[in-house]
C-alpha cells in the first residue's frame, strides 16, 4: 500500500501554480485529482473556476522566486501559447515579435520553472514550440470526442507513455470540399462541419464555459487529472527524476 506524501500527510491539499491558464481546462484536471488550483493568465477570464492572477505569467513567475512566496507551491503547470497568440512579455523584442520573428515563451518559461526547484510540465500542441515529449495524450484514451493530442515536458519526476489507442474513426467536418463524419469533433476554428459550443463542451469534457475561443485552447481536464494521479503515486513511492 502506498503512503500518503508530506504534502498529503498534514491533510491540506497541495497548491499547484497554473501558468497561461486560460479558463482552466488543465486546472479541473489538476483539481478533480486533489491540488488546489492557482491561475495565471494575461488575459481577464472570469470563467477561470479558481484564484487567479491576471499579468504576464513569466513576471509573476519571477514574482513568486524573488520574494520566496513559490515556497507555496508544491507543482508548476504551464502551457505557453504558440507564436500567433502569444502577448509580447518580458524578454521578447516587439520589432521582432507578432507573426515575424518567432516569439518564444518555452524557452525563458523553462528557465524560471527550472530555477523553482519544483516538479514541473510544459504541455505544448505537435508542431508548436520545441519541448521534450516525455508524454503524448490522446482524447480517446479517455474515451473523449476530441483526438486532441497534447504533448507534455516533465522536470523534477518521471511518468510512464500510455498505449496510443486506435483511433475509432474520423474527425468530423469538411476536408478539401468533401464532408467527412466521424466520432470526434475538430476543437478549433469556426465553420465546415465545426461543433456547437454544446457538442464542444461535451467532447473536451468542460462545461463551466461556454466560450469557443476557451474552449478550443483547453487541455481536457481528463488529461491533467490522469498525469496528477501518476504525480502523486510517484511522489508516494518516493520516486524523483
Ligand atoms: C493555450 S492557452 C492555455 C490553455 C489552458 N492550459 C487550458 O487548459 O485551458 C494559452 C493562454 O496563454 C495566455 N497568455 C498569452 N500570453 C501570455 C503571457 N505572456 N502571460 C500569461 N498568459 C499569457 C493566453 O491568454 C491563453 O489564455
Amino acid at each position: 500500500m502506498t503512503q500518503p506524501t508530506d504534502i498529503q500527510r498534514d491533510g491540506v491539499r497541495p497548491l499547484l501554480l497554473d501558468l497561461f491558464s486560460c479558463a482552466g481546462g488543465a486546472a479541473m484536471g489538476y483539481a478533480r485529482a486533489g491540488f488546489r488550483v492557482h491561475g495565471c493568465d494575461i488575459a481577464h477570464r472570469p470563467n477561470y473556476p479558481f484564484p487567479h492572477h491576471q499579468g504576464d505569467a513569466l513576471t509573476h513567475l519571477t514574482h513568486l522566486i524573488t520574494t520566496g512566496e513559490i515556497r507555496r507551491y508544491a507543482f508548476v503547470h504551464a502551457s505557453p501559447p504558440c507564436q500567433d497568440k502569444c502577448a509580447l512579455t518580458v524578454g521578447t523584442n516587439r520589432s521582432q515579435g507578432w507573426g515575424r520573428a518567432h516569439v518564444d515563451l518555452v524557452a525563458p518559461t523553462r528557465k524560471l520553472l527550472d530555477a523553482t526547484g519544483l516538479p514541473y510540465v510544459i504541455e505544448q500542441p505537435n508542431g508548436r514550440a520545441e519541448i521534450r515529449k516525455d508524454l503524448t495524450l490522446c482524447g480517446e484514451m479517455f474515451g473523449l470526442g476530441v483526438i486532441r493530442h497534447r504533448n507534455f515536458e516533465v522536470s523534477g519526476w518521471t511518468i510512464e507513455q500510455p498505449a496510443h489507442r486506435p483511433h475509432r474513426g474520423r474527425v468530423r467536418g469538411y476536408r478539401h470540399g468533401r464532408f467527412y463524419d466521424g466520432p470526434y469533433v475538430a476543437a478549433y476554428g469556426n465553420g465546415g462541419g465545426k461543433p456547437s459550443v454544446p457538442e464542444l463542451q461535451a467532447a473536451m469534457g468542460i462545461d463551466w464555459t461556454d466560450v469557443r475561443e476557451e474552449l478550443t485552447e483547453a487541455i481536457p481536464p481528463a488529461y491533467t487529472e490522469w498525469i496528477d494521479a501518476a504525480y502523486l503515486a510517484t511522489a508516494a513511492l518516493g520516486v524523483a527524476a
